[in-house]
């Protein structure tokens, strides 16, 4: 069934709340801006996606390992980082509809304006035209030549502005391109000024002794400041990996698109640590694993691109970002980095501590280099949910919601009913039940008709119903139902264990790495 692109991440959202995926924080409260809480299926789905994630980093990698450091960290981490000087947005506000934006992302999404513009050109000729020549024409067409022009300019403008830190001129730009604020209308903007996104508080309890700390912005710093302990311990040989997932904070200015850009977040982040010089390797085929990875959820491979950083930050070398095409378009769902020796270094400069690796083979020590693998967990929530929602117009005229999530992710592998609440049915089902909880997450299911059990479960995701019958206490065989083909087959009860290790197991999908 055809929804309208606008109305189908708004159905998203609904179905998060209807079936206990994600609820807005503090909801009786009105809610807490850009913080969602995960509920009983939500909770699940993200526990399953971590574990595939960790099992793929960690148990199939020999040469890494796990940790788990703590949100707060010394302050003077972030110092070293850069992230106390430099984890900047710059934020401008509306006069009149006090309405507060990024500047950058003013300018970026104006930019994007005009590119809309160049495509609508190319794309009018394309029609008119045989055997058209979109390269040719973009290098040729006046109107086109104008738009890009514009576009560079602005973007030479920016860049320079930014580098330079010179906030006046970023309102300038903005005033320059005649953006108005998308409520009031107005042009009647503030002076730009630079936001922290580090979430502070105080630690102690008597404030003169409390010294200013911070929510950990990314997880990645834990990792580098254990670098030493773990390689020591682990008796780490380079190349060699520490995985970490957790919790990040981020006060960013515009939260928006439900749980892609949240305050309060969970990343899933590996630092890889390499020879120097060998970076470049390590980068290209963590892009291709993780892309592999990503491939393995099967939501189909068009989904994914890569999106290779122009403009690196100055510790980096190499990034990219393997885009996702979510509901309102392809966006960032993870970064790979190559980010040299900069952390590491920076650390021994603030801490007066060698962080160093000895190369026996050389005879020498050196500070590794680092290649960086950093996905949002709940951004991946958000790909994997919206690719497996699906409104079908079935047959009877019905229409049938439901996520088709990839089975060893559902939060509920297999719900079981009982045909009727009578006739021994439901003590058949619990003692199916019973023989395979340890293994299966299950649901038992015993109101309303079976058609009605299967919608509910089709749109919780749940990719297997089995259905205990009259005929089941006879032969000892029950219904299986399958979610993405609807189709049913009776399987022996002794058989069911086996049955459904292939289909809905961790392991299943880890095969395919
Ligand atoms: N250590 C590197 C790092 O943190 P990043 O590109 O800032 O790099 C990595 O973040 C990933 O974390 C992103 O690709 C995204 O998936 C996720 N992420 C970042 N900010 C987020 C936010 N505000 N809400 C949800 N996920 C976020």
């Amino acid at each position: 069934m055809s929804v309208k692109p606008e109305d189908f991440f708004k159905n998203i959202i609904s179905h998060c709340k209807e079936y206990g995926y994600i609820f807005q924080s503090s909801e009786i409260y009105d809610g807490l801006s850009a913080v969602y809480d995960y509920g009983q299926n939500g909770a699940e789905l993200k526990k399953n996606i971590r574990e595939y994630w960790w099992k793929a980093m960690v148990q199939l990698n020999e040469n890494i390992v796990g940790i788990d450091a703590a949100i707060f960290m010394h302050p003077t981490v972030w110092k070293a980082s850069g992230h106390v000087d430099a984890f900047n947005d710059p934020l401008i506000d509306n006069k009149d509809s006090k309405k507060r934006y990024r500047a950058d992302v003013l300018i970026e999404e104006h930019v994007a304006k005009i590119e809309d513009k160049i495509n609508k050109e190319v794309e009018k000729a394309a029609k008119r035209f045989e055997n058209f020549d979109a390269a040719m024409f973009k290098s040729t067409n006046a109107r086109v030549l104008e738009y890009q022009k514009k576009i560079d300019d602005i973007n030479t403008r920016f860049k320079t502005a930014l580098n330079e830190n010179k906030l006046d001129e970023v309102r300038q730009i903005i005033i320059d391109c005649e953006i108005v604020c998308p409520i009031s209308g107005s042009r009647n903007w503030t002076e730009v000024r630079q936001f922290n996104l580090m979430f502070s508080t105080a630690m102690g309890s008597v404030s003169e002794d409390a010294s200013t700390i911070y929510l950990r912005p990314e997880t990645a710093q834990g990792i580098f400041v254990n670098y030493l302990n773990v390689q020591k311990t682990g008796r780490m040989k380079l190349p060699f990996g520490i995985a970490q997932t957790g919790k990040a904070f981020r006060n960013e200015i515009v939260a928006r698109q439900f749980i892609f850009r949240m305050r309060e977040f969970e990343q899933m982040e590996m630092q890889f640590f390499v020879k120097p010089g060998t970076e470049m390797k390590h980068y290209e085929e963590w892009k291709q694993k993780r892309l592999a990875w990503h491939l393995s959820l099967g939501l189909g491979e068009n989904n994914y691109k890569f999106h290779d950083h122009l403009k690196l930050a100055h510790y980096a070398n190499a990034a990219c970002d393997i885009e996702f095409n979510f509901p309102f378009g392809f966006k960032e769902l993870e970064g790979i980095h190559s980010r040299t020796d900069f952390d590491l270094k920076q650390h021994e400069q603030f801490s007066g501590k060698k962080l160093q690796y000895f190369d026996i083979e050389q005879n020498e020590s050196y500070v590794p280099y680092v290649v960086e693998t950093s996905v949002g967990l709940d951004r991946l929530f958000l790909s994997i949910l919206s690719a497996s929602y699906k409104e079908e117009q079935l047959e009877n005229g019905e229409t049938r919601v439901v996520l088709n999530l990839p089975p060893a992710l559902a939060p509920i592998k297999i719900a079981i009913f009982p045909l009727v609440k009578k006739d021994g049915l439901p003590n058949l089902a619990e003692s199916i039940m019973n023989d395979l909880k340890f293994d299966y997450a299950l649901s038992y299911d015993e109101k309303d008709t079976v058609g009605k059990r299967y919608r509910r479960h089709d749109a919780i995701g749940t990719p297997y119903c089995i259905t205990v019958d009259h005929q089941s206490l006879e032969d000892k065989t029950v219904t299986v139902r399958s979610r993405d083909t609807m189709q049913q087959e009776r399987i022996s009860i002794d058989k069911l264990f086996t049955y459904f290790e292939d289909k809905v197991s961790m392991k299943s999908l880890l095969k395919k790495l």
